[in-house]
């Protein structure tokens, strides 16, 4: 018997950061990248793990209890009143680069829960897979917002306020985004830890630039509802200062992003926790393979083009 399950990476368009502080922020899948889980019958008695993309090879027993695939197997199978464990050889692929603003924890958490529980004859709703991916994600990194479980879970564009109902959003017109991947690993842990130091300093000042970026994410949502989405470009500009003033870019962040605004991208912004992973950049169809290529000539270690529909 074998189940697998596959999702798709995730982008955050506008808002990260502020979503923490209970602003919105907007987040689309990303297909061109996903994790597979594959669970299957094992001759050996345990629950094997093997992840070759980071090198793990363990079985559950070995791992610590706060271990996120730990976690997911202890707290699905408690739900689901599993006991005692069945003997299983889990595979994990994933394409999505670990700690790099794409969602890879998220990611792998959510396709091992539908992999599990399917295993286990149990259907979960939407929901229940991401009220406990949401429990991972805490492991991952101590406060997060749940934007990236959720857009993953849903698979579809996310308007987040974290705390309420997911929401979904309308693409009036289907739009390009063009990911750059600084290739520098950047755990979301630190730099939302070190916006939390910032805020706790001066709290007036930092609720005053997440207020902005609340807005600046509305306005955006209303420009992209009606098609309106050259518009997009200018917010995801205001957006890439107010997380430069908020320490979570870096030099190679910036140097991706005036790359890709040089060739003519109608605007630019890191993406995620920032410090490193991924850059955005939005430009007409007829500009995204030389945004990409911009990319890639800047120092990018790849460039991937996505359709947000
Ligand atoms: C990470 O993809 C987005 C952050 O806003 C953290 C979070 O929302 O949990 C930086």
């Amino acid at each position: 018997m074998c189940h697998k399950a596959s999702v798709p990476g995730k982008i955050i368009l506008l808002g990260e950061h502020a979503v923490v502080y209970g602003r919105p922020a907007l987040a689309v899948p990303v297909t061109q990248v996903h994790a597979d889980v594959q669970v299957s019958n094992s001759a050996r008695e345990g629950i094997w793990f093997d992840a070759p993309d980071v090198d793990l090879h363990a079985e559950l027993k070995t791992l610590p209890s706060d271990h996120p695939l730990a976690a997911v197997v202890h707290n699905l199978f408690f739900i689901l009143r599993i006991d005692p464990f069945p003997s299983l050889n889990i595979r994990i692929d994933s394409t999505i680069p670990v700690a790099s603003g794409l969602g890879s924890g998220a990611a792998v958490s959510v396709a091992l829960i539908r992999a599990l529980s399917a295993y286990t004859g149990h259907s979960l709703s939407d929901e229940q897979v991401n009220d406990l991916a949401f429990e991972i994600e805490k492991l991952h990194h101590g406060t997060p917002s749940g934007i990236d479980n959720t857009v993953i879970t849903y698979a579809r564009p996310i308007y987040f306020v974290k705390g309420q109902p997911s929401e979904s959003f309308k693409v009036g017109e289907p739009f390009f985004i063009i990911i750059g991947d600084t290739g520098i690993i950047a755990p979301t842990k630190e730099s939302v830890g070190d916006v939390r130091k910032l805020w706790l300093e001066d709290k007036d000042k930092w609720e005053k630039v997440f207020g902005r970026i609340g807005e600046i994410v509305s306005r955006a949502r209303f420009m992209i509802e009606r098609g309106k989405t050259k518009e997009l470009g200018g917010l995801m500009d205001q957006n890439h200062a107010l997380l430069q003033e908020m320490t979570v870019s870096s030099p190679e962040l910036d140097k991706l992003v005036e790359a890709a605004r040089k060739a003519g991208a109608l605007g630019a912004k890191l993406s995620g926790g920032g410090r490193g992973g991924n850059m955005i950049a939005l430009a007409e169809p007829a500009t995204t393979e030389i945004v990409a290529k911009a990319l890639t000539e800047s120092g990018a270690k790849r460039a991937i083009i996505t359709k947000v529909e």
